[in-house]
């Protein structure tokens, strides 16, 4: 271990975030009443520019007016290129209220757009009064995002969670396609004249876990677009949970069940990580450092593998 030691994520559940549009106030009420975890209230891009006061209008009344029982409640802004941004910020900290606990930055592309956010929302907060720091969460879907994808996870004490965006990646990156997540049909390895896919989002996706495990951020898996195809979304999710990141955006109903199943651990593999530890506490008893368990080593690192699984197991359980 490095003499600074790894700073842990927050800690709360994040398995599923549900987005919906800030101009369709009437699916809010149903996604209070979803199971995900944590819900995207969008300003940006399912929002037209036409409609972008009335969404923030509708946004900062459903903060207050709905019951988000225990949900982490979080709005994305328009992106700093645009001339909505300031004004997303400064009304939904001075006119949404204390419900609101995160701001979602789409297109981040330096540490300095976290600065910025960062300076207005501090700021607002003190006109508000507002006393519990208002969090905020990052999408990294840009060439500059994932260039500088380390100095972003570090910009600021504020900042709780990384999400990949796809298809706004692919196309900054130049990309040869037009699919939102999940397998290419063009990026495939030759074999004695058979396929073998491979997975393009995959360097995208551990850059982010590193940069955020680094710096205490939760990493997440942002969006599938077709929502039809629920294996294509649970291989991309699994790939996703297999690499350390710990939930999925939701962009229909469909895939809340599908996101939660994939990022909560199994009962067998809660009952495992507990047998592991048990084993290990033994072993520290006898005095060892390693033992076996099923046939195969346990050591110190399996400890820590073990502890991350049952951690979950107590937040999810309550
Ligand atoms: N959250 C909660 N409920 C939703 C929902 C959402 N995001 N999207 C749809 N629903 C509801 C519908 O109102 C409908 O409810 P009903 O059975 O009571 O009538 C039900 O789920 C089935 O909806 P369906 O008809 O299959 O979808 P739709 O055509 O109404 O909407 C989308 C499909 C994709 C346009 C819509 O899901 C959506 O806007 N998703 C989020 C898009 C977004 O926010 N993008 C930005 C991030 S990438
Ligand atoms: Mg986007």
């Amino acid at each position: 271990m490095s003499f600074r030691p790894q700073p842990a994520v927050p800690s709360r559940l994040n398995r599923c975030q549900l987005f919906g549009p800030g101009s369709r106030p009437a699916i809010f009420e149903k996604m209070a009443a979803s199971a995900a975890d944590v819900i995207n209230l969008d300003l940006e891009d399912s929002v037209a520019p036409d409609d972008k006061a009335q969404a923030r209008a509708n946004i900062i009344q459903a903060v207050g007016d709905i019951d988000w029982g225990d949900k982490w409640l979080s709005v994305r802004i328009n992106g700093l290129d645009t001339p909505w941004w300031h004004h997303d910020v400064i009304d939904l900290v001075e006119k949404a209220g204390a419900r609101l606990n995160q701001i979602m930055i789409p297109k981040v592309g330096c540490a300095a757009d976290v600065y910025a956010v960062d300076a207005v929302v501090t700021a607002a907060e003190k006109v508000a009064g507002r006393s519990t720091p208002l969090a905020l969460e990052v999408i990294i879907e840009t060439a500059a995002g994932i260039s500088h994808v380390e100095e972003i996870a570090a910009a600021s004490p504020r900042l709780q969670a990384m999400s990949l965006g796809a298809a706004d990646f692919a196309a900054s990156m130049g990309m040869q396609t037009t699919g939102i997540g999940g397998t290419q049909e063009n990026y495939y390895m030759l074999r004695e004249g058979a396929r073998y896919w491979s997975d393009p989002w995959h360097w995208a996706q551990t850059a982010i876990v590193a940069a955020c495990r680094t710096h205490g951020v939760l990493p997440v898996d942002g969006p599938f677009g077709d929502f039809s195809d629920e294996e294509g979304f649970l291989a991309q999710a699994r790939r996703s949970a297999t690499l350390g990141m710990v939930g999925k955006w939701a962009i229909h109903p469909k895939q809340v069940a599908l996101a939660n199943a994939v990022f909560s651990p199994s009962e067998a593999q809660v009952t495992e990580a507990r047998e592991i530890l048990a084993a290990m506490a033994q072993a520290q008893k006898d005095g060892s450092g390693a033992t076996v368990y099923k046939g195969r080593l346990v050591d110190l690192a399996s400890i820590r593998q073990a502890e991350v699984i049952v951690r979950q197991a107590e937040m999810i359980g309550g």
